[in-house]
């Protein structure tokens, strides 16, 4: 799968959500593409931050905008005049969603309808939308040969996910309603979750707290070593967002829902990933069950990327196995005190290919 460069040569995209851990990787990938990028986001959410790290916001025009500030996002967008729209900023935590379920559904929800009533406001100037959503937004009964496909039924059993389904709902409204027909705005969404990368220090996120267990020396933590989970390299449905946009450009016929996830083989439960990482990083890793009383998880969560394989010519470009070795190299470099913006796009420019020193055990 081929990301086409002279489509995004210059190209002018609007991002949302740019100073995120996916926003950060996707503004890089369009830096090193050549687009005229704008970024709208309330702040780097993490100190430190891939935002920071890489130099995201000294290579593109940005804006600290909140989504919920229609007039302020609007004025933004109009400002920009983007061709794309790709709207990733939102509250993405679950626990956090718990503890403040209405800044969620604001931020996720009324959120969403600012940016496409943004969209709207540009009269057709934009040409293809995608709206991030998530893998969590299908209803889950946690059942463990679910393996969701487009047209299942949207839930979501905590504020987060169902803010999600909300703001998938959000869009297929706009999509019949204002952005229907030929020669307009072409808006879809992109289902992906629990994805993993370098430069992610997200709290209560597996990953960034493993990274924190490696540099302090303590233990890390597990809440729910069973939990199994759709795995994926962040770049993997990046890639699939930059394919969607693409074909949005040229087509009607993808204007709708698509999924983003790994093959089956890489969706596994949390202990696997575990041990892998403390494989990966030289028996430096520790863990343990945390005993603490957590809000329930669903103990299965896999997404079937079949339509995108077929309609898009998408596919996970790393494997699980990559995908580990890639955040353990990153973080190893990030601790070596490494140039994290060459390190970064060295990451982008090698996707789809292993490292010459993978290691090779299962
Ligand atoms: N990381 C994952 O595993 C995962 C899984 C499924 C879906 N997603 C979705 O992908 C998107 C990006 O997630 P992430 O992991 O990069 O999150 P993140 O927390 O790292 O970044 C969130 C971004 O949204 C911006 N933001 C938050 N509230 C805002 C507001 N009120 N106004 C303007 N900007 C605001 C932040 O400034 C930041 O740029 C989100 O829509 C999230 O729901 C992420």
């Amino acid at each position: 799968m081929e990301i086409n460069s002279q489509f995004w040569a210059q190209r002018r995209v609007l991002i949302t959500g740019h100073t995120g851990f996916k926003g950060a990787w996707l503004s890089l990938w369009l830096q090193s593409l050549g687009a005229e990028l704008t970024g709208l986001s309330s702040g780097a959410p993490t100190q430190p931050s891939l935002y920071e790290l890489a130099g995201i916001g000294a290579n593109m025009r940005e804006h600290a905008v909140d989504v919920r500030d229609s007039g302020a996002l609007r004025d933004a967008l109009l400002q920009a005049r983007p061709e794309v729209v790709l709207h990733l900023a939102a509250q993405p935590m679950v626990r956090r969603s718990l503890r403040d379920p209405v800044l969620t559904y604001e931020v996720n929800v009324m959120g969403t309808v600012n940016v496409l009533e943004a969209v709207r406001a540009a009269g057709g100037e934009v040409r293809a939308v995608v709206v991030v959503t998530s893998d969590k937004c299908y209803e889950n009964d946690g059942r463990a040969d679910a393996r969701f496909v487009e047209a299942d039924r949207l839930g979501g059993s905590d504020p987060y996910s169902s803010s999600k389904a909300c703001a998938e709902l959000v869009a297929s409204a706009y999509r019949s309603s204002f952005f229907a027909g030929e020669r307009t705005t072409r808006l879809a969404t992109a289902r992906a979750g629990n994805v993993i990368g370098g430069g992610d220090w997200g709290e209560d996120r597996l990953i960034p707290d493993a990274v924190r267990a490696l540099d302090s020396g303590e233990p890390l933590r597990v809440r729910n070593p069973h939990a199994v989970r759709p795995w994926q390299h962040v770049l993997n449905p990046l890639a699939g967002y930059l394919r969607l946009a693409e074909e949005l450009w040229s087509t009607d016929d993808v204007a709708r829902a698509w999924n983003f996830g790994p093959r089956e083989q890489d969706v596994r439960p949390v202990s696997w990933i575990v041990e892998r990482l403390a494989e990966l990083s030289g028996g430096g890793l520790r863990w343990q069950l945390d005993e603490a009383a957590h809000p329930p998880e669903a103990g299965h969560l896999s997404l079937d990327s079949s339509a995108a394989e077929m309609g898009l010519r998408w596919a996970p470009a790393w494997d699980l196995q990559e995908a580990l070795a890639r955040v353990v190299e990153w973080h190893d470099a990030q601790r070596a005190g490494d140039d994290m913006r060459a390190v970064s796009l060295r990451q982008i420019a090698q996707l789809g290919r292993p490292r010459a020193d993978r290691t090779q055990s299962r």
